[in-house]
């Protein structure tokens, strides 16, 4: 389990007070207006809170983490780093990130998704962090491309009439 400190933010595990505020930004139709399923209902926004803190174990390095505002300690949103099932790569890991509508515009996903990636790059394992997208989500095509992410392919999910597209960037080579 990890916490990282940002300029901005705290990036820490979710707990169980985060379960409320959670259920709003996950039950928020905009916010997941790009999600799989879309909206969750509010029994299946506290099952997915709960399921990120099960997934912690002692020496676990990647999972889904609450951003709060440094001086806040309620959750504005999440950032993730996981290597999901059915699409997983020997070290490689797929960034993921949601914040509430309201703190939109201030560039902290971007701030979270940095800070994650340095995480990911100088602490782990991790050769390659991959994030897919969907098409028309220009705010966070911005944040990848920001990230110094490259799109790497287009990826076709089952269910869907169009393809995500996927971006990657790779751990840097050692400065010799
Ligand atoms: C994606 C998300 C986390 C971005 O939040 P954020 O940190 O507030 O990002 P910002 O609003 O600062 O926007 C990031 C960039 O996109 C740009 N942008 C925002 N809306 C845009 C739009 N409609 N069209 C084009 N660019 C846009 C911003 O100008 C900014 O670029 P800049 O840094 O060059 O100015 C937030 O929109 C969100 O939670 N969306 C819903 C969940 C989601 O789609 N998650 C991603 C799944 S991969």
């Amino acid at each position: 389990m990890i916490e990282l400190v940002s300029e901005r933010l705290i990036i820490r595990p979710f707990a169980t007070a985060d379960l409320e505020r959670f259920r709003h930004i996950l039950c928020d139709a905009e916010v997941m207006k790009y999600s799989d399923g879309g909206p969750m209902g509010e029994a299946e926004a506290s099952r997915w809170v709960a399921r990120q803190i099960d997934n912690y174990s002692p020496g676990k390095e990647f999972g889904r983490w609450a951003i709060t505002v440094q001086g806040n300690c309620a959750a504005i949103g999440y950032i993730g780093l996981t290597q999901q099932r059915g699409r997983a790569w020997d070290n490689v890991s797929e960034l993921g990130f949601r914040l509430a509508r309201k703190y939109w515009g201030n560039g902290y996903a971007l701030e979270a998704a940095r800070t994650v990636i340095r995480y990911a790059f100088e602490r782990t394992d991790c050769q390659r962090v991959i994030a897919i997208v969907d098409p028309h989500n220009a705010p966070s095509i911005r944040i990848v491309e920001e990230l110094g992410m490259l799109f790497h392919e287009e990826i076709m999910f089952d269910g869907y009439d169009y393809a995500d597209r996927l971006y990657a960037i790779n751990r840097p080579a050692p400065l010799i």
